[in-house]
C-alpha cells in the first residue's frame, strides 16, 4: 500500500468528529452528562440544564443557584463564548464553580458545539 493510501485507511477508521452532532452527543455523554441535563425544563443537576444554552445569558437560568462569578460574568453563550469557556472554564470565568478542567481537542469542541446547538 502506498503511504498516502495507508494514511487514508487509518483516518477512515477514526470516528468522524469535526462538527459531527452524534460525535458531539458522545462527548456530552462522556464529559458533561454526569453534571448536566439536556432536556427542556429538566430539574437542575450538579450543574444547570443545558437545554437552550446557546444564546442564553450566562448565570440566568431560573431555578439554578449559580456562583456569583457566573452571575456577574456578563457573558452570553454564543457558540464562540461557549467554546472559549469549555476550553478553559477557570480562565474565562475566574471563580466559577464548574469543576471541569477543559477540553483542548478542537475536533471534540467542534462536535460538542454542534450538539449543544441542537438543544432547542
Ligand atoms: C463535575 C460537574 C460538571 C461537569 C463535568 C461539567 N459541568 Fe458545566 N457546570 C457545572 C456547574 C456546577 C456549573 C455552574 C457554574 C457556576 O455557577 O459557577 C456549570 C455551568 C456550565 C455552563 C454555564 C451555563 C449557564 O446557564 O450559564 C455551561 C455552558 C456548561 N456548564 C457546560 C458544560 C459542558 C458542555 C460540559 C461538558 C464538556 C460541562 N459543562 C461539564 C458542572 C459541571
Amino acid at each position: 500500500m502506498r503511504p498516502i493510501a495507508l494514511t487514508a485507511a487509518l483516518l477512515g477508521s477514526v470516528p468522524a468528529m469535526a462538527g459531527d452532532v452524534s460525535g458531539g452527543a458522545k462527548v456530552f455523554q462522556a464529559q458533561c452528562a454526569i453534571c448536566h441535563r439536556s432536556t427542556r425544563d429538566a430539574a437542575p443537576s450538579v450543574g444547570p440544564d443545558l437545554y437552550g444554552v446557546v444564546g442564553r445569558k450566562a448565570g440566568t437560568l431560573q431555578g439554578y443557584s449559580f456562583s456569583a462569578a457566573m452571575k456577574h460574568s456578563r457573558l452570553t453563550w454564543t457558540p464562540d463564548e461557549l467554546r472559549r469557556y469549555l476550553e478553559n472554564p477557570g480562565k474565562v470565568v475566574p471563580g466559577n464553580k464548574m469543576p471541569y478542567a477543559g477540553e483542548h481537542d478542537p475536533a471534540k469542541l467542534d462536535a460538542l458545539l454542534s450538539f449543544l446547538k441542537t438543544l432547542k
